[in-house]
């Protein structure tokens, strides 16, 4: 999806959402939330905790939203009691920017004590919570759980970035900036302009065995495929990740397919690739595997052993001899020459797009939070990416592979 281009439509006319605004110091940051949701065409209701009014005033926000802001549950008039029921019922969205751990743990534990509990309760569509709070609270595993628990139960997260807290601290904890947020409430309130699109994305390493417990590999993270399957998931795609073993929590809402070797990613890719439309290969796929896997492990009795290798199947390449209409991405990951390599993998695995990247960049590759890119198009097309976080080069590939879909249907 286009973040920010799509900004300039007013996509939220005829939306209600309600804003809830918890004490934490980002609360001052609600005041453009709201603002930004109004300025999209959206009804905003806006209802404070009374940790909240002690951070900025209701009347802020009921000038922004231009409606009453809701405070208390027993204030007159005092058909509030039942006003959040009707408030819940009309909303197409429940947002809380910024959610304190407290809110957090009282959604969780199913307490509804205030007016903000309350409609949450009460609320049968999506609801979007905003965490913001202390990096040392974010990381505590009650707040951790009660996040899980909350995701799995269908509630949307917007997470929290890295840097410097209001606390002094630094580290992840900080409400994520406005602006994204209200594109995950479009994405929520549009239904995801991915929607009845099949992925097939892959990720991480592959371990190919040399004995029960040796084993071949290469420091992919997942990174990068995991951030594509979670984005795309996002917008609404029904997504399959294959992927090596990795350290990362699977993304909610994806079918993960766990497997090891290159030719266990094979098997799996080539069963689901009949499903889908898009393939999106990031994984780090071991060029060659042990000739022999031992039975059992090998014992240090030799002074030198040798090893040897052949070379695993292309799994792309396999792909791109049968890809019809589908549309086939693949990475490359290089120290030099990039632009040449890139290329000839393109025609190589006859494949649609070739992300890469220069792996000696610092930023990019193998572990990094971030990723510097360049795009090569089968028809000729070049593309150069900033320094960007994967999540963000995800979300621009999400883009590509978009229109070439698209284009392949009107061409
Ligand atoms: N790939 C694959 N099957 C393999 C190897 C790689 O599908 N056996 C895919 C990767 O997932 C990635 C792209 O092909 O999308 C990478 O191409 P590759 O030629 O393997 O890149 P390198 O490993 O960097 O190759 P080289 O050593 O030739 O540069």
């Amino acid at each position: 999806m286009a973040v920010g281009k799509a900004g300039e439509r007013k996509l939220l006319t005829g939306k209600c959402i309600i804003v809830g605004v918890t004490g934490g110091i980002a609360a001052y940051k609600s005041a453009e939330l709201v603002r930004g949701l109004v300025k999209e065409g959206a009804d905003v209701h806006v209802i404070m905790t009374a940790a909240a009014q002690e951070f900025i005033t209701p009347l802020t926000l009921q000038t922004l939203s231009r409606n009453p802001v809701i405070t208390d549950m027993f204030a007159p008039p005092s058909r509030w009691e039942v006003e959040h029921v009707a408030l819940a019922d009309r909303a197409d969205l429940l947002v809380i920017a910024p959610a304190t751990a407290n809110i957090i743990g009282k959604i969780a534990a199913g307490i509804a004590d205030d007016m903000l509990t309350t409609t949450v309760m009460a609320m049968t569509g999506p609801v979007l919570l905003a965490p913001a709070m202390n990096v040392h609270m974010y990381e505590n595993p009650v707040v951790q759980r009660n996040l899980r628990l909350l995701q799995e139960l269908g509630y949307h997260i917007v997470e929290p970035e890295e840097g410097p807290l209001a606390c002094g601290y630094s580290g992840k904890g900080r409400m994520a900036p406005v602006e994204k947020i209200i594109a995950r409430c479009r994405e929520i309130l549009t239904g995801g302009d991915l929607q009845g699109l099949s992925l097939l994305i892959t990720a991480g390493p592959t371990r190919e065995y040399i004995d029960p417990v040796r084993f071949i590999s290469n420091p992919s993270s997942g990174r990068m495929g995991y951030a594509l399957a979670e984005r795309a998931a996002q917008r609404g795609a029904e997504v399959i990740l294959v992927t090596g073993p990795v350290a990362l929590a699977p993304p909610a809402g994806v079918k993960v397919v766990q497997v090891e070797s290159a030719l266990e990613m094979q098997a799996a890719v080539e069963e689901y690739f009949p499903a889908v439309q898009a393939v999106i290969m990031a994984a780090a796929v071991g060029d060659y595997r042990p000739a022999v896997k031992e039975e059992k492990k090998i014992k240090k009795e030799k002074d030198e052993v040798v090893l040897r290798l052949v070379k695993n199947p292309d799994i792309l390449a396999g792909l791109g001899e049968k890809k019809g209409d589908k549309v086939l991405v693949g990475f490359a990951a290089e120290t030099h020459q990039l632009a040449e390599y890139a290329r000839r993998k393109l025609r190589e695995k006859k494949a649609d797009l070739i992300v890469a990247n220069d792996i000696t960049n610092p930023g990019s590759g193998f572990g990094t939070l971030t990723n510097a890119v360049r795009l090569f198009y089968a028809d000729g097309r070049e593309e150069e990416l900033p320094l960007m976080k994967k999540e963000d080069v995800a979300e621009v590939i999400l883009d590509r592979v978009l229109e070439l879909l698209k284009s392949r249907k009107v061409g």
